[in-house]
């Protein structure tokens, strides 16, 4: 028995010597020291040995196996030396480098993060909510009624009656409203959600920016100046602004505001449908109806909302004509942001 775990010894130590992988180290392993492995078997029948040799074949076989693992271990760590050694001197220093490709951030990120600062420059933070909502906030606390148009089931993705995904970002005026107390200037970015089959100008996802603020004595002139000078600063500094009487449920009065066209310059063309302006956003004071649902004193408190469509103005700056260009995820189209 001493006489084969000799052999044994001799053999295995040197073919680990010369292993030149890690497979075939781990195949030697495997071989002897495995559940079938030659030295597993020996270790399992030294119980059938006589009494008188059982201690010291034991010692001597298990001592092997320990030898055996250490000197796997360090053919293991002297071949992963050598391999990368050479990797280091099989280096060629002429070969051109490896060029990792960056990424950069959506149009739309780049687009949604600009306007956050314009708006957060003028004092306004940044607040989020949920993307799944619940109708309360969605319609009800924004003075649309059940039989409200808007709720068309055309319109808006259901979960179930009570929840819904948000059709647009104002149900965060809603929820701000409802846990603080004016004066309050926040702006609320995000994605929501219609059911409108896609074409040019529509996706059954896109984001929008909620703005509201409320205090003593917010006008509608506050309203103005505000919209002008932020369309003055994500388009050209003397862009015209204008203001058309509108309606939304959730604001009184309500306006649309169309800056000139940015294509034409008011020219007329196909983009304004020639009439020389763009809708970008939807605006108003906010409705008293809306203020009693959270409980705000409409004597004291006055304030306005607006809510802008952030894939409008990405392809108005960057001349896109076709809104599905942004989801489609082709990296010719990406890349040039
Ligand atoms: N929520 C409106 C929309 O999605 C936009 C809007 C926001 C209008 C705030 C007025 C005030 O069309």
């Amino acid at each position: 028995m001493r006489d084969r775990l000799d052999k044994i010894r001799a053999q295995v130590l040197e073919a680990i010597d010369s292993t030149s992988d890690e497979k075939a180290l781990e195949d030697i392993r495997v071989r002897v020291l495995g559940r079938k492995g030659e030295l597993t078997l020996i270790l399992k029948t030294i119980g059938r040995l006589p009494l008188e040799e059982r201690p010291e074949i034991g010692r001597l076989a298990n001592r092997l196996k320990e030898e055996i693992e250490e000197s796997i271990r360090a053919r293991k760590e002297v071949l992963r030396r050598l391999y990368r050694r050479s990797q280091i001197e099989g280096l060629d220093l002429t070969l051109p480098g490896r060029c990792r490709p960056l990424g950069s951030l959506h149009p739309i990120t780049q687009v949604m993060d600009e306007v956050c600062y314009i708006f957060e420059r003028m004092g306004f933070t940044v607040v989020h909510g949920p993307e799944i909502e619940l109708d309360f906030y969605n319609f009800e606390a924004l003075n649309i009624p059940p039989d409200h148009p808007a709720r068309d089931m055309q319109d808006t993705f259901y979960i179930d009656d009570k929840v819904l995904l948000r059709t647009h970002t104002s149900p965060i005026q809603a929820r701000v409203m409802e846990t603080q107390r004016p004066p309050l200037r926040i702006i609320a970015p995000g994605k929501v959600y219609r059911c409108d089959s896609s074409d040019t100008s529509h996706t059954p996802m896109f984001h929008q920016l909620e703005g509201l603020m409320v205090d003593r004595d917010v006008s509608f002139a506050g309203l103005k100046g505000v919209l002008t000078s932020f369309v003055q600063q994500v388009f050209d500094p003397d862009t015209h602004v204008r203001f058309r009487p509108s309606f939304f449920p959730f604001t009184e009065p309500s306006a649309e505001v169309d800056i000139q066209c940015v294509m034409c310059k008011g020219k007329g063309c196909r983009i304004c449908s020639h009439t020389g302006w763009l809708e970008v956003l939807g605006a108003g004071m906010v409705h008293p109806e809306v203020f009693r649902h959270v409980g705000y004193d409409t004597e004291r408190f006055t304030g306005f909302a607006f809510g802008l469509g952030i894939e409008r103005i990405a392809m108005l700056k960057f001349g896109i004509d076709d809104i599905r260009l942004f989801y489609d995820n082709d990296l010719r189209f990406l890349q040039q942001f």
